[in-house]
């Protein structure tokens, strides 16, 4: 069979508000991926270039789960069945430190469940145990939980109370931190989320992931579009690094990004953002 990718939609399935999952042909990522990895997604020819989540692999296929938040990810969510996208470049990025720590805790919020399942199980297929905190503003929002089942503990946590813990997954991750402090984290969510269980983290000086949702153009380390500083002290000494999410990342020690600027540059296009949305949508 050939490996020419066709990126072709092999299904398409609603999992909550304005999120989708889709499977995509396509073998080369199929193949290739690695828990962590992602994509960038161009829709149409003259569409912007999304980065995505690789969620899983089957033989010749991958799958993705994507939020409509604005022009591109509303355009691809429009996409059904049968239909193409217009190109897809990866597996990009460095694939998740895979090990046998011990005692893992796994946090995921809102659409970021999804690149986090792929994670926990190889972390558990490593002999971890896993504990998992999902994370969503109400219960129709929580998304493929029952995927999760493999896990040694799942705790559910949502802002409204409808399932679970009523209250966010840092709530869920201080019940945790009362019963057994993990050797490390895996975080991945909206980026205040990221922040606020890397501040806790910082506290008990745990090791934490996080995968930076950067807004990325090439993908390659050549814009400088996605970078992201990072600082450190050694020896009493701040030491300050710029590193690019897409060929440096996307995950990183969560307790020495500089989150005020990492929050900062998300928003610096917003105007742009919101004029591209509306002219869509006309
Ligand atoms: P825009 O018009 O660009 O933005 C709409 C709104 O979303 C604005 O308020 C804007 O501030 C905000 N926004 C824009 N880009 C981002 C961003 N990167 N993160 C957070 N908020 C943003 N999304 C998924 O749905 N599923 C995934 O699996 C997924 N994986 C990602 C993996 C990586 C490595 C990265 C860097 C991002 C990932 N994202 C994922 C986020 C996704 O790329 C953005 O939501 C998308 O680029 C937004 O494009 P847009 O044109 O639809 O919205
Ligand atoms: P959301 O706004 O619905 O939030 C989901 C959950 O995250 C909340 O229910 C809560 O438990 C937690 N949370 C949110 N804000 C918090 C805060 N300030 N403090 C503590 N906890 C908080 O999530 P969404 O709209 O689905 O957004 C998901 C985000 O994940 C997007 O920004 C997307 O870009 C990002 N993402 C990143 C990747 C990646 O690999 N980098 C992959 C997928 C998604
Ligand atoms: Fe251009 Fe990372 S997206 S350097």
């Amino acid at each position: 069979m050939s490996k020419i990718p066709k990126n072709t939609i092999l299904s398409k399935q609603r999992l909550a508000k304005a999120t989708y999952e889709f499977w995509i042909d396509n073998a080369l990522v199929a193949e290739n991926a690695k828990p962590g990895q992602f994509v960038i997604i161009r829709t149409s020819e003259k569409g912007e270039r999304i980065p995505i989540t690789i969620a899983d692999t089957q033989e010749n296929a991958f799958r993705i789960v994507v939020k409509a938040v604005g022009k591109s990810t509303i355009e691809l969510c429009m996409k059904n069945a049968g239909e193409q996208l217009y190109d897809i470049v990866g597996p990009l990025g460095k694939p998740s430190e895979i090990d046998c720590y011990g005692d893992v805790l796994i946090i995921g919020g809102g659409v970021g469940i999804a690149a986090i399942l792929p994670i926990a199980k190889a972390l558990k297929n490593a002999g971890n145990k896993v504990r998992v905190i999902l994370g969503a503003k109400t219960s129709t929002e929580l998304i493929l939980q029952d995927e999760f089942s493999f896990a040694d503990k799942l705790v559910i946590c949502t802002d409204d109370g409808s399932e679970g813990i009523k209250g966010t997954v840092v709530d869920g991750m201080m019940e945790e931190f009362n019963l057994e402090n993990p050797n490390v984290i895996w975080s991945v969510g909206p980026a205040p989320m990221m922040k606020a269980t890397s501040m806790i983290a910082a506290q008990y000086g745990i090791p934490i992931w996080v995968s930076l949702n950067a807004i990325m153009v090439d993908g390659t380390g050549m814009c400088g579009g996605c970078r992201v500083l990072i600082r450190k002290e050694e020896n009493g000494v701040t030491k300050e690094e710029i590193k690019y999410v897409c060929v440096d990342g996307p995950e990183f020690d969560g307790r020495y990004v500089d989150w005020e600027s990492f929050i900062r540059r998300l928003q610096q296009y917003k105007e742009e953002e919101q004029k591209a949305l509306e002219r869509f949508l006309e």
